[in-house]
């Protein structure tokens, strides 16, 4: 696994040129692997991608005697010998998408124990949700300040789930309980953003019957669930994240391997800005524009405009003419990169801790900021690229969690980025 102690070194590069693929989904592929709990016998994944997150979650299995296998970013997943211990805590501690193991572990072995998730950088994230979906399903859950142990004791008559807000996470662990029981389950308000949609198509695949209508999933009772062999969605915020890094860098850049019905949110802003692209099935190419416009966002669940998207997005505002208003509805505290933008010489009035609003274009300026944590730092390194200076970037292995070899692939088009161990 990548260390933590190291740093990205940036140097102003403008206009990277040439092509750069998107890897694998982060947000489905641990959802995907912990999915395989369920399925007995050899699962072949393709396009998993080779980044900090996914080498956590495939460490916390191998721990309890589940089998890994990668070529590439090719992954045989087999968990059939897994043994009904808990979870290692302080792994679990430290990524807070391991809470997706909760409900194949219940439905597999009838209990689990894991530690209670803190609070981090972008905000509270209670796992409220989460439990009161599993008590509604007949689940005993002792919680308390350190950890929470979950005891399937029988099902309800009748397997409903409603949720009071929308989760991602929350929708992925009822369906992976849901899909191991006997009788049919109901979600209301769930979740459907593609990452979630593509868990679903994964268990439809495997033999599982599962329907989506808006906002509501049935799960169908159990069905004997068959390994097979499935490609996941290609990672929409990382092609995000290059498209952007694009624009900001006046860069002609052509982004494979993408979903563009996946970012239409994006790209709705990209119209409204005048930030020039042509799109085809698989890939985007961006336009250098010189200038573009500057626009309001406002994060919301999916199809709304996407809150992994946000802070990128803040970094584009920058260099965009006018003033525009950001407000982040889904998380408390995700405006945290915007001070270090500042440090560089944007011009941010921080309103509150989610609302803000951006002047410009500004020219930005090297200097040594925090990666404060994944999306931040990735929205950092685009900022480097544009500044004027050398840019140093700290904690990389925040961005190593979701992004593989950034530094490697950027080098390709063009960008002058390098790591160096601290
Ligand atoms: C998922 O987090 C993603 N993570 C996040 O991606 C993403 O930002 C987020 O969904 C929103 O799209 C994974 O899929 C591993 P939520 P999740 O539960 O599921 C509140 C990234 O950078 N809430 O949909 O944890 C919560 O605090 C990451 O890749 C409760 O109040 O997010 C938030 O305000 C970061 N109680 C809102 O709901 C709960 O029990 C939505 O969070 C659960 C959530």
């Amino acid at each position: 696994m990548m260390k933590k102690s190291a740093k990205f070194v940036i140097n102003h590069s403008d206009k990277l040129n040439g092509q750069i693929d998107v890897y694998g989904s982060k947000n489905t592929a641990m959802k995907i692997i912990a999915a395989c709990i369920l399925i007995p016998g050899k699962v072949r994944l393709e396009n998993i991608p080779d980044i900090l997150d996914v080498q956590k979650m495939i460490l916390i299995l191998e721990k309890m005697g589940g089998e890994f296998v990668r070529n590439g970013h090719n992954l045989t997943v087999d968990l059939q010998n897994l043994k009904p211990i808990d979870p290692d805590e302080d792994l679990v501690r430290s990524m807070r998408a391991s809470i997706v193991l909760v409900g194949p572990l219940i439905s597999r072995f009838g209990k689990v124990k894991i530690p209670h998730p803190g609070g981090c950088l972008i905000g509270a994230r209670p796992i409220d949700l989460h439990l009161k979906a599993f008590r509604n399903l007949g689940v005993e859950i002792e919680e308390n300040q350190q950890s929470c142990q979950f005891n399937y004791k029988s099902s309800p008559q009748e397997r409903k789930v409603l949720f009071s807000r929308i989760s991602v996470t929350a929708t992925e662990n009822v369906i992976l309980f849901a899909s191991f029981q006997k009788q049919k389950t109901t979600i209301s308000q769930a979740a459907i953003e593609p990452e979630v949609i593509d868990l679903i198509n994964f268990l439809k695949q495997s033999g599982l019957k599962i329907n989506v209508f808006g906002r509501t999933i049935e799960i169908d009772c159990r069905q004997n669930l068959k390994p097979i062999k499935y490609r996941i969605i290609p990672d929409r915020i990382e092609a995000a994240t290059f498209a952007i890094m694009a624009a900001c860098t006046r860069s002609n850049l052509k982004i494979n391997n993408i979903i563009p019905k996946h970012l239409e949110a994006l790209l709705d802003k990209f119209k409204l800005m005048g930030i020039k692209f042509d799109k085809g099935k698989n890939f985007l190419y961006l336009k250098n524009t010189p200038a573009f416009k500057a626009v309001n966002i406002s994060t919301a669940e999916y199809p709304g405009f996407p809150t992994d998207i946000q802070s990128p997005m803040g970094v584009l505002l920058t260099q965009a003419e006018g003033i525009s208003r950001i407000k982040e509805n889904i998380f408390e505290n995700r405006l945290g990169y915007l001070s270090e933008l500042k440090k560089m010489g944007a011009k941010i009035n921080i309103l509150n801790s989610n609302e803000a609003i951006i002047y410009g274009p500004t020219a930005l300026y090297g200097a040594k900021i925090n990666s404060l944590d994944l999306r931040a730092g990735a929205t950092l390194i685009i900022g480097g690229l544009i500044a004027k200076g050398r840019t140093e970037i700290f904690e990389a292995g925040n961005i190593d969690r979701g992004y593989e070899k950034i530094e490697e692939r950027l080098q390709k088009i063009g960008a002058q980025i390098s790591r160096v161990k601290i």
